[in-house]
């Protein structure tokens, strides 16, 4: 579906995710920087064909790692001339994700920022089509907070891992009813989950301004 040789770096990370998860299960450590964390490739198709639908030209990661997420992002915003704007707060992911894309030719449709997305997110001044959430569950409201300010009306947030949050978070999982909680009675946004496992993505729409 894509060109070759964004399929080929594709499936060099989903196959780094794979030995990561064996890693995982054996209860081997593996060091923060060299964890990709990556979405599912049901999921990645999933930003892709949604970005297209929406003709996405505006879009911000939080959370790029090693640049598995950011690749589909960039590539449905290829198709209409866009970009996405994707942060990382590890200098070790930004440098990953910045081989990755160099190798697929996607560079000129992303812009890799080394940060705190808050500070990010403060900066941005152009309305945003879509933002994708995949970073600490605990900043996921105030992220959505400062996302609503620069999204579009009938824009997307997206926010990963909704389904496996209590057990991302087992010292702390009333964080993640919290989250649900709010996106579900706020005024401005209507929402739903979708259950691509195992993480669970919540697709949220700003419905008012
Ligand atoms: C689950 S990984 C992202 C995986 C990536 N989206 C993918 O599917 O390929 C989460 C990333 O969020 C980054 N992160 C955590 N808190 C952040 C923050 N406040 N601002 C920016 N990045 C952050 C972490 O360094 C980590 O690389």
């Amino acid at each position: 579906m894509l060109p070759k040789k964004i399929e080929t770096v594709l499936a060099q990370l989903e196959k780094y995710r794979e030995y990561e998860i064996q890693k995982e299960l054996r209860g081997e450590q593996i060091l923060k920087k060299e964890r990709s964390l990556a979405i599912t490739r049901e999921e990645g198709k999933f930003l892709y064909l949604l970005s297209r639908a929406m003709k996405a030209t505006r879009i911000l990661e939080i959370g790029t790692s090693f640049g598995y997420s950011t690749i589909w992002l960039a590539s449905a915003a290829k198709e209409e001339n866009g970009k996405v704007i994707s942060v990382d707060i590890l200098p070790e992911k930004i440098v990953r994700a910045e081989e990755n894309l160099k190798i697929t030719r996607l560079e000129d449709n992303v812009e890799l920022i080394l940060g705190d997305a808050r500070e990010v997110l403060n900066k941005i001044t152009d309305p945003l089509d879509i933002v994708f959430l995949d970073a600490d569950k605990r900043d996921y409201i105030d992220f959505i907070k400062l996302s609503l300010k620069k999204l579009r009306m009938g824009g997307v947030i997206l926010s990963d891992n909704v389904l496996d949050c209590p057990d991302i978070h087992k010292d702390d999982p009333e964080i993640c009813e919290e989250l649900m909680e709010f996106i579900n009675t706020h005024p401005k946004l209507s929402s739903v989950t979708l259950p691509f496992l195992p993480n669970g993505l919540e697709m949220t729409m700003k419905i008012s301004k």
